[in-house]
């Protein structure tokens, strides 16, 4: 009786001491946040992420993601960033040109023939270099995003040039979107991303610029039904890392932020590939919402595109040297 008693003690003592191992907690919890809902590619990639990154530290590290801006807007996360209250974020790069002046080169207007061009940039030698130039500075990038191409979108019907010209138009806080959108004889307003719908709601605005996702996803397709698909730029989306949370990271295993590192790269690949759904997707629902979608002539185009080319007019010379070699791309 006793020897079986004995056993049986053992055997709890081993199943306790199993089910403890299998609930261990993390030594480290950080914060990612995106200012995208739940089931858009950008969340959806950042929850991917996170999946990576505790499987691969063996549950060391969790990242809890925050979506829909919850942790605030992108301006104010990119300084909780830099002052390591979040850890990790993705950003629109036009948000981040004071940051970092350079990342803006990778959005100017008519930059890239297409999506697979920007991505060859990106992947290239120019992207990895700028990649890095933003080491350093209290933050840096681990890999890019994609969020397509961006077009107007209004409350009264756009075909051509003239019926911007005059319109208040919202951009980002970027003052080369203000520049771009000035360019065109319109108005700039610059706010931030999740005060456009109300903004558009009390006519305090005429129109905005995005991409198709981001218009169906915010329902703005409802204050502003006609959507001009000039295809104006692509802006990269970037993975930002805080360096108090590389900091944190080495702290627990010096081998871990090269872990990271691969994670967000495997994040990034899963976003493209989610992002290329997302746009068919949101083309159909905007066809069934009853969208106006307009697009534009290749001659209309090339008379906007001619506008905007004043933006190219201020770079530096070491800034044009790079966009000639971005436009060598193949
Ligand atoms: C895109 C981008 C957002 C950004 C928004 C904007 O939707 O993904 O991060 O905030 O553009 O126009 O502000």
């Amino acid at each position: 009786m006793k020897r079986l008693l004995f056993s049986l003690l053992i055997i709890l003592l081993t199943l306790s001491s199993c089910t403890k191992k299998e609930e261990k907690l993390p030594l480290l919890v950080l914060r990612y946040a995106d200012n995208q809902p739940e089931h858009f590619p950008t969340t959806k990639a950042a929850r991917y992420f996170a999946a990576l990154v505790k499987d691969r530290t063996n549950g060391m590290i969790e990242i809890d993601v925050f979506s829909n801006g919850q942790l605030g807007k992108e301006t104010e996360t990119f300084n909780q960033i830099l002052f390591g209250g979040i850890d990790f974020s993705r950003f629109s790069l036009a948000v981040l040109e004071s940051f970092n002046p350079r990342l803006s080169l990778l959005q100017l207007p008519y930059l890239y023939r297409d999506g697979e061009h920007m991505w060859a940039v990106l992947d290239g030698e120019i992207g990895n270099n700028i990649l890095e130039s933003t080491e350093d500075k209290g933050a840096q990038g681990l890999c890019w995003f994609d969020a397509g191409a961006r077009s107007f979108y209004t409350q009264k019907k756009v075909t051509k040039l003239e019926d911007i010209e005059g319109e208040k138009i919202r951009v980002q806080e970027s003052e080369q979107m203000s520049a771009l959108v000035q360019s065109l004889g319109a108005e700039s307003v610059q706010l931030a991303y999740g005060d456009v719908y109300s903004a558009l709601q009390c006519y305090l605005i005429d129109g905005a610029e995005n991409n198709l996702p981001s218009y169906m996803s915010t329902g703005h397709y409802q204050a502003a039904p006609y959507f001009f698909l000039d295809e104006h730029n692509r802006i990269p989306e970037i993975m930002m890392m805080s360096d108090a949370a590389k900091e944190k990271i080495a702290s627990v295993d010096p081998s871990f932020n090269a872990i990271i590192k691969a994670c967000a790269l495997d994040a990034s690949r899963y976003e493209r590939e989610l992002w290329q759904k997302e746009e068919t997707s949101a083309l159909a629902l905007a066809e069934k919402e009853g969208v106006t979608i307009t697009i534009p002539s290749e001659k209309e185009k090339e008379r906007w595109a001619e506008r905007m080319k004043n933006i190219y007019k201020g770079l530096k010379e070491e800034d044009q040297f790079i966009v000639d070699e971005i436009r060598k791309v193949r």
